[in-house]
């Protein structure tokens, strides 16, 4: 493949920066040309490697002087709309944290403003990179399974019940605009999607604060007004029913992302802590082995099937930007899923099922 010189900039220099960077910068022909970031610079989370890369607090400006043929937006949700607006004002590609946006209306502003101007979008649903995620795609795309009949997703995490765990952004509304929901649901909702291919027809759901404060760096308590627990419901594509769970608080559990799926011919499930792991028990196995067994066995994944590599999440738009074609997260999914979220809030307001499309 062709190796077009790029210009790589980053906006936001927190916690998941440095995955960008693992992914995009080491990429050949790519240059770091800037950073930006609100925060103190002393702040930010650097590897010695990009220490010279310039640094900027005003984000138009770092735009503007280093001219970026591709952004990666790792701020908090809020900023994830006028950043990539200004991004693609500025002529630059852009890959953006997830979820894509707070609103479907900033979202679909987002994807309007990326075909204008011509430019490519990506979003990181990272566990479309997962060895298994993707293996399970595979199977259910030819046919293993048969007609799909249920999935049921959970996912779990503790870090906010954690009394070290200090108040951030992500607790509240107005930066993050949805809590679990958003962190990990999301996840959740492009994850169903990526591995069926079915769509979201209709969702009810219900979500819950039950860690209600925080103390933050300066030991004052903080009021957490995002959801920390939620679940919801939803009909796929032909009927096919989806039941969900996530949370932030639940003891014992420090990121457990389970999507199970049933066909009528056997069920998978696949795990984010066993990344070269299936569980699955289908085709064959169901006729060989009585139906009446209840345990899923784990299999391995096939070292073929590993060997074949994956392309880096976020880094695969750096190949799309060269004419490649490959299969990354784009804008579309990120609305897609942007939408779910908007119905589940929608109905968590009025208590009823929402219409999607
Ligand atoms: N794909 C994933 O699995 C995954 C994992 C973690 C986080 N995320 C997403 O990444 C984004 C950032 O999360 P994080 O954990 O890195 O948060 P973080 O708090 O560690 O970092 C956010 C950074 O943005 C900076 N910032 C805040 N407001 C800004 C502004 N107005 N302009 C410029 N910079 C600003 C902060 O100073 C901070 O350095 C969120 O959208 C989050 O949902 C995705």
């Amino acid at each position: 493949m062709e190796t077009t010189p790029l210009r790589y900039a980053v906006i936001g220099l927190g916690n998941i920066s440095p995955y960008h960077l693992r992914d995009i910068a080491v990429q050949p022909g790519i240059t770091v040309v800037g950073f930006a970031d609100a925060a103190d610079p002393q702040t930010w989370k650097i590897a010695p490697e990009h220490a010279a890369v310039p640094r900027y607090q005003d984000v138009e400006k770092m735009l503007r002087e280093t001219k970026p043929d591709l952004v990666s937006i790792c701020t908090p949700n809020k900023f994830h709309h006028a950043y990539t607006l200004l991004a693609l004002k500025h002529g630059a590609h852009v890959t953006c944290e997830k979820p894509m946006a707070m609103t479907v209306a900033e979202a679909e502003g987002m994807e309007a403003a990326r075909a204008a101007a011509g430019k490519h979008g990506g979003i990181n649903f990272s566990y479309r990179n997962v060895a298994s995620f993707r293996f399970a795609r595979e199977l259910l795309a030819a046919g293993e399974l048969g007609r799909l009949m249920r999935v049921n997703v959970t996912y779990l995490q503790s870090f906010l019940g954690a009394p070290a765990t200090l108040y951030s952004w992500r607790n509240d509304a107005s930066l993050a605009g949805f809590g679990a929901l958003g962190d990990l649901g999301v996840h959740m909702i492009d994850g169903v999607y990526f591995l069926t291919g079915l769509d979201y027809r209709r969702v009810v759901g219900l979500a819950q604060t039950l860690v209600t404060e925080k103390l933050d760096a300066a030991g004052v308590s903080r009021p957490v007004n995002t959801d920390t627990n939620a679940a919801f419901l939803a009909e796929l594509t032909g009927g096919v029913v989806a039941t969900f769970e996530t949370t932030q608080v639940a003891p014992g559990y420090g990121n457990f992302f389970r999507i199970e799926i049933s066909g009528e011919k056997g069920t998978l499930a696949v795990l984010s802590d066993q990344p070269e792991a299936i569980w699955l028990r289908s085709g064959a196995s169901l006729t060989k082995y009585a139906t009446w067994k209840t345990d899923l066995p784990l299999q391995q994944l096939p070292t073929d099937f590993l060997g074949r590599g994956a392309p880096p999440t976020p880094g695969a738009i750096v190949h799309a930007i060269r004419g490649a074609k490959v299969d990354f997260p784009t804008f579309a999914d990120g609305l897609r899923a942007q939408r779910v979220l908007g119905a589940l809030l929608d109905s968590m307001k009025s208590g009823a099922w929402q219409t999607l499309g």
